[in-house]
């Protein structure tokens, strides 16, 4: 086996963590919207938005841990082995995801508070965003945006995890890297 230089726990950690909750946050996300849509309400459809909301609203806020963690820490460097233009690929890659999760919860919190719908798990409301105004076309448009941003996501994040296995199935090392 080749040797290589993992990610810090903590990073491997929060990058596990979140993983589960973006993919947790997508299917609910089209579950609930399609019930919407169909006129379905009821417990489930106010249990899957007041989930969705919370757990997105937590990936916003682990998203600024995530940020400052990598800004300060440097990842390990790639294996040699690597070709440069993957690496630079890769690297584009990773730093798009972290563009839309930013994004993709900024847009449906700015939808949520124009509705307004802030009302999440257990009753309580999130924080409404600064400067945006209750205006129901403005929310339709927000949450159009919020879809296509989700939707983008969902492509990259396949990718990413097709070129995750890659990895794997190739033992390059980098798969072991994030393990
Ligand atoms: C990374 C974070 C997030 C992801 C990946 C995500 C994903 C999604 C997806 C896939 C949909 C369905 C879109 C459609 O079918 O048009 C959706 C809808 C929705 N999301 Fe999110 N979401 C995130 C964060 C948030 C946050 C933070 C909020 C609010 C606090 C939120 C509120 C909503 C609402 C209200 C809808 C329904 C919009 C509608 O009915 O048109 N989402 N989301």
């Amino acid at each position: 086996m080749l040797p290589i230089q993992k990610y810090p726990a903590g990073w491997r950690a929060l990058h596990w963590i979140m993983a589960l909750m973006v993919l947790t946050l997508i299917p609910v996300g089209l579950w609930m919207a399609s019930r919407a849509e169909a006129d379905v309400w009821g417990p489930l459809t106010d249990a899957l938005y007041s989930w969705h909301k919370a757990i997105g609203f937590s990936v916003l806020l682990l998203m600024v841990l995530r940020i400052v963690v990598k800004i300060r820490l440097t990842s390990p460097p790639y294996p040699e082995q690597i070709p440069r233009k993957l690496q630079m690929a890769a690297k584009g890659l990773h730093h798009l995801m972290y563009l839309l999760l930013v994004l993709t919860p900024l847009f449906g919190w700015a939808g949520v508070t124009a509705y307004p719908a802030l009302i999440t798990l257990g009753g309580y409301d999130l924080p409404a965003m600064p400067f945006v105004s209750q205006d129901s076309d403005l929310a339709e448009l927000l949450f159009e945006i919020h879809g296509a941003l989700a939707i983008t996501l969902s492509v990259l994040i396949a990718g990413h995890i097709a070129a995750a296995f890659r990895h794997m199935f190739r033992k390059d090392g980098i798969f072991r890297r994030m393990v």
